[in-house]
C-alpha cells in the first residue's frame, strides 16, 4: 500500500504545483497571489477543506488532449472565516489563464449546490481569461450554469466576488448578480468588451485599466463596491464585509459582546448640524457618533457620495445605514444615489440586516439630465426598496426632509418602525425660500419693497414648517430628541424590534420599477 499512498502524495504534490512553477512566478510578478495563496489569506488557518482537487477536463481538440492540469484552472472547498463556514472558489490562472471550462463551472457549481443546501456564503475570486476558447459553446454553458446558481442563491446566502486579475465577457456576469464585488486596483478589471473591440465599434482608445478598472467601476459605473489598494487589502474587505452578514436568510447577523452604559450619550452629536441650514457637514461624522466606535464599513464609497451607505454596529449588533450626504450635491437624491441606496437596502432586507436612515435632504436633483436618465424610474426603485423591506426601520431626520424625498426615505407611512427627527429637522414641501416666492408670488411683486416682503414670508413660512413639529403633531415623528441621546434611543429602538414579524401580501414577486 505504501507506493499507493506514495501515488496519492505525488497527486497532491502535482495538483499544489498548479500550470507549474513558471507560471507562478509569472503570476508573482504581476503583483498578484497564486489562487491558493489567496484561499490561504481568506480562511481560518488550517480550516480550508478542497473538493474536486483532482478533476481534470474532458476537452480534446486544438491539442487540449494532449494538456491536461489536475483542478483544471479553479480551487474550489469550504473552510471557515473568523468561525463561520464558507464555500470558495479561487480561479488559477496559472492552468490555461484560469479560463472556464465545461469541468470548470461544474466545480464551482459543486460548491454553490453545496452552500445552498447547507446555508452558508460564497466566496469567488476571479481571474479568468474567460470562456475557454478551445471548448466552445460547452463553456458557455459552463457559464450560464453559474449565473443560474447566482440568481437562484440571490438572497438566500450571500455571495460576495472578488475581482483579482482579468474578468471579461460573459465573466463579468456571475459577479454581477453577487452581493458584493470588490476589485483591486491596477491588477484587476471587468468589461463586457474589450479595448480592441472598443476601438474596432467605437473608435475610442482606452485601456483596460480606463475601461474597467476598480477605480473606473467604483467611481464611474458603480459596478464595485470596493476599490482595494492590494489583494490582501481586498481579503480583508472580504472578511469584515462577512462579519455583518448572516449564514444565511434565515439567520441573523453575529451579535459582538457589547456592555451597554449607564449613560449612552454622545455629546458630540449635539455640535454637528451648523447653525447656517445651508451649511455642509459630514454625514459620516453623525455616522460615527452613533455607532459603535470603529465599526462603519461604507459601501460604495467613491461613487454616488451624495449618499452614503455601509454596515456598522449598534451596541455589537449589525444595522446598515443609508444617510443623505450634505457635503456633495447638497445631499439632493439623484439617479445614481437612489439606485445605489436602493440595492443596498434590499441587500440589508434579504439578509435581516436592520436599517438605520439618515436623513437631510433637499429633495431630487433637477435637469434634463435626470430626467431623461430615469430620475422618475430610479427614484422610484428606493421608494419601493423602503416599502417592501420588512426589517426593523428606523429614521432619524437630522434637518432637511423636503417634498417627495421625505416620503422616500424611510417615512413613517411606508412602513418605518420608528421616526425619530432632531430639533433642527424642517419637515415641509419645500425649503422656505422656494416655498415663499410661489406662494406669495404676486403679493410680493405688488409689495413696495419687494424684497422685505420677500423676507417677512421666508421668516413666516420657516416659522411655520421649518421644524419637526407640525410632523409631530401628526405623529409621524415618534420623538423629537436631542441628538446626543440619538445613540441610546436607536439602541432601545432596535431591542424593541428585535423580534418584528411582518409580511408582505403574498405574491410571486414584485415588479420592482427597474
Ligand atoms: N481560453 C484558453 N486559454 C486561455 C484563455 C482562454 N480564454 N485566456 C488565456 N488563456 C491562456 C493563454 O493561452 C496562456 O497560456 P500559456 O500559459 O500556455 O501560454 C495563459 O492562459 C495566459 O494567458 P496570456 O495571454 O499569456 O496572459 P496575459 O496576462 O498576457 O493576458 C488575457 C490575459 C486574459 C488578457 C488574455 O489571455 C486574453 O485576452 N484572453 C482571451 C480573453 C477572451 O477573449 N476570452 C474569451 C471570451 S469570454
Amino acid at each position: 500500500n505504501k507506493d499507493k499512498f506514495e501515488l496519492l502524495n505525488k497527486k497532491n504534490e502535482e495538483a499544489l504545483l498548479g500550470g507549474g512553477e513558471a507560471r507562478i512566478a509569472a503570476q508573482h510578478k504581476k503583483g498578484k497571489l497564486t489562487a491558493r495563496e489567496r484561499i490561504h489569506f481568506l480562511l481560518d488557518e488550517g480550516t480550508f477543506q478542497e473538493i474536486d482537487k483532482f478533476v481534470m477536463h474532458r476537452a480534446k481538440d486544438f491539442g487540449l488532449d494532449k494538456e491536461h492540469y489536475l483542478g483544471d484552472g479553479v480551487v474550489t472547498g469550504y473552510g471557515e472565516i473568523n468561525g463561520r463556514l464558507v464555500y470558495v472558489y479561487s480561479q488559477d490562472f496559472t492552468i490555461f489563464g484560469g479560463s472556464l471550462s465545461e469541468t470548470h463551472a461544474e466545480k464551482i457549481c459543486k460548491i454553490m449546490d453545496m452552500a445552498m443546501k447547507n446555508g452558508a456564503p460564497v466566496i469567488g475570486l476571479n481571474d479568468s481569461g474567460g470562456a475557454r476558447i478551445q471548448e466552445g459553446v460547452v463553456s458557455l454553458g459552463g457559464y450560464a450554469d453559474i449565473f443560474y446558481r447566482n440568481t437562484l442563491a440571490s438572497g438566500v446566502v450571500p455571495q460576495i466576488s472578488a475581482i483579482m486579475g482579468p474578468c471579461a465577457g460573459g465573466a463579468v456576469y456571475s459577479p454581477a448578480i453577487t452581493d458584493f464585488i470588490l476589485m483591486v486596483e491596477n491588477t484587476s478589471y471587468m468589461f463586457v468588451t474589450g479595448p480592441n473591440v472598443v476601438k474596432t465599434v467605437t473608435a475610442e482608445n482606452v485601456t483596460a485599466e480606463e475601461l474597467g478598472g476598480a477605480s473606473t467601476h467604483s467611481t464611474k459605473s458603480g459596478v464595485t463596491h470596493f476599490a482595494c489598494a492590494n489583494e490582501l487589502e481586498c481579503i480583508q474587505n472580504i472578511k469584515k464585509l462577512l462579519s455583518y452578514m448572516p449564514q444565511n436568510c434565515e439567520d441573523t447577523a453575529p451579535v459582538y459582546a457589547y456592555d451597554l452604559k449607564d449613560d449612552e450619550s454622545r455629546k458630540v452629536l449635539d455640535t454637528i448640524i451648523p447653525d447656517n441650514p445651508n451649511h455642509p457637514y459630514d454625514i459620516r461624522d453623525v455616522v460615527d457618533g452613533i455607532c459603535d466606535e470603529g465599526s462603519f464599513l461604507e459601501v460604495h464609497k467613491n461613487y454616488a457620495d451624495n449618499i452614503v451607505v455601509g454596515f456598522a454596529r449598534l451596541a455589537g449588533r449589525s444595522i446598515g445605514i443609508v444617510g443623505n450626504q450634505p457635503q456633495s450635491l447638497a445631499g439632493v437624491l439623484d439617479n445614481h444615489a437612489s439606485m445605489k441606496a436602493a440595492r443596498f437596502v434590499r441587500t440589508c432586507d434579504s439578509f435581516n440586516v436592520p436599517l438605520l436612515v439618515l436623513v437631510d435632504v433637499p429633495g431630487f436633483l433637477p435637469g434634463t439630465d435626470q430626467e431623461w436618465n430615469g430620475i422618475i424610474t430610479n427614484g422610484a426603485k428606493l421608494l419601493y426598496a423602503f416599502s417592501e423591506a420588512t426589517v426593523p426601520r428606523i429614521t432619524v431626520i437630522t434637518r432637511k426632509a423636503y417634498g417627495g424625498a421625505y416620503d422616500v426615505m424611510n417615512s413613517k407611512h411606508i412602513g418605518a418602525d420608528l421616526n425619530f427627527a432632531w430639533p433642527t429637522a424642517e419637515i415641509a414641501v419645500m425649503g422656505p425660500k422656494g416655498a415663499a416666492e410661489i406662494i406669495f408670488k404676486r403679493e410680493i411683486a405688488e409689495a413696495e419693497d419687494p424684497a422685505s416682503k420677500l423676507q417677512e414670508k421666508i421668516d413666516d413660512y420657516t416659522s411655520k414648517f421649518a421644524n419637526p413639529y407640525r410632523a409631530a403633531h401628526r405623529g409621524f415623528i415618534d420623538e423629537v430628541i436631542i441628538p446626543s441621546e440619538t445613540r441610546e434611543k436607536l439602541i432601545r429602538g432596535f431591542k424593541m424590534l428585535e423580534n418584528k414579524v411582518d409580511k408582505l401580501p403574498r405574491k410571486k414577486h414584485g415588479n420592482i420599477p427597474l
